[in-house]
């Protein structure tokens, strides 16, 4: 038996992906970064081989991790984690630096970022799994500290999309979708759908201050859509 309930208890942070050269550079939201050893310090990053940073990696056969503050702001959520590089030049108007390989470095809402050289591609499926040599490693702010998936997820109120790795399909969720009383809450900006049914908590009972985890729009915006 697998209570899918059981899998939101393992721990994860949350990450910008990147690579590229400064011509055509684009990233994507991650909570799957991970160090595999100490000696050489070596890192697996799980991308999704529809992800256009996928692409890029495996061209460049390097990437960096912007390692995200607590404070990330939505737009940098919205942007990396549900947008795709195909569609979107995700780094205009941003700090981004380049590394030693070339790829670059998103700056903001990051408090380090690291930069790896790929070693070794495992294909996991749905997704590749690049093994990457850690070569540079620097911190951006010491004051602030590491946004983590469940922070994201319990206090940001965020969900990740079905391509990432980590992502339930919510009828494996049972306890939960069996109550037909949940609602769903529309942001009329760009169409996130709070769905009740997958979250902790009520739409209502979210603080006022809460905004959409996609665009950054007022939870005063959102509208009750039908329960379909
Ligand atoms: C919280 C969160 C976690 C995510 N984790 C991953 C991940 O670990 N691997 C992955 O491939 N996609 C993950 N995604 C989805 C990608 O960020 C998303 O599909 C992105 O738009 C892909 O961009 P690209 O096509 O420009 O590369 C995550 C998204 C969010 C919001």
């Amino acid at each position: 038996m697998i209570n899918f309930e059981a899998l939101f208890k393992v721990s994860y942070g949350l990450y910008i992906v990147c690579s590229g050269d400064n011509n055509k550079g684009n990233g994507f939201i991650s909570n799957t970064v991970f160090q595999v050893t100490s000696e050489p310090p070596r890192f697996a990053s799980c991308c999704n081989k529809g992800n256009y940073t996928a692409e890029l990696i495996k061209k460049h056969g390097a990437y960096s991790v912007s390692v995200l503050d607590t404070n990330v702001s939505p737009e940098i959520v919205g942007t990396f984690g549900y947008k795709s590089g195909r569609d979107t030049d995700k780094m205009t108007g941003l700090n981004i630096k380049y590394g030693g390989t070339g790829v670059p470095i998103v700056l903001n809402s990051a408090i380090a970022f690291l930069e790896f050289k790929v070693v070794q591609t495992v294909d996991v499926g749905t997704h590749l799994m690049f093994i990457g040599d850690l070569i540079n490693a620097e911190i951006i702010d010491d004051t602030k500290d590491p946004l983590t998936y469940l922070y994201y997820r319990q206090v940001r109120k965020g969900v990740a999309p079905k391509n990432a790795p980590t992502y339930i399909d919510k009828s494996k969720l049972e306890s939960k979708s069996k109550d037909i009383s949940f609602k769903k809450f529309k942001c009329p900006a760009c169409g996130y759908i709070y769905d009740e049914s997958t979250e902790l908590i009520r739409f209502k009972k979210l603080p006022d201050d809460w905004v959409c985890p996609v665009c950054g729009s007022d939870k005063s915006d959102f509208f009750e859509v039908d329960n379909k």
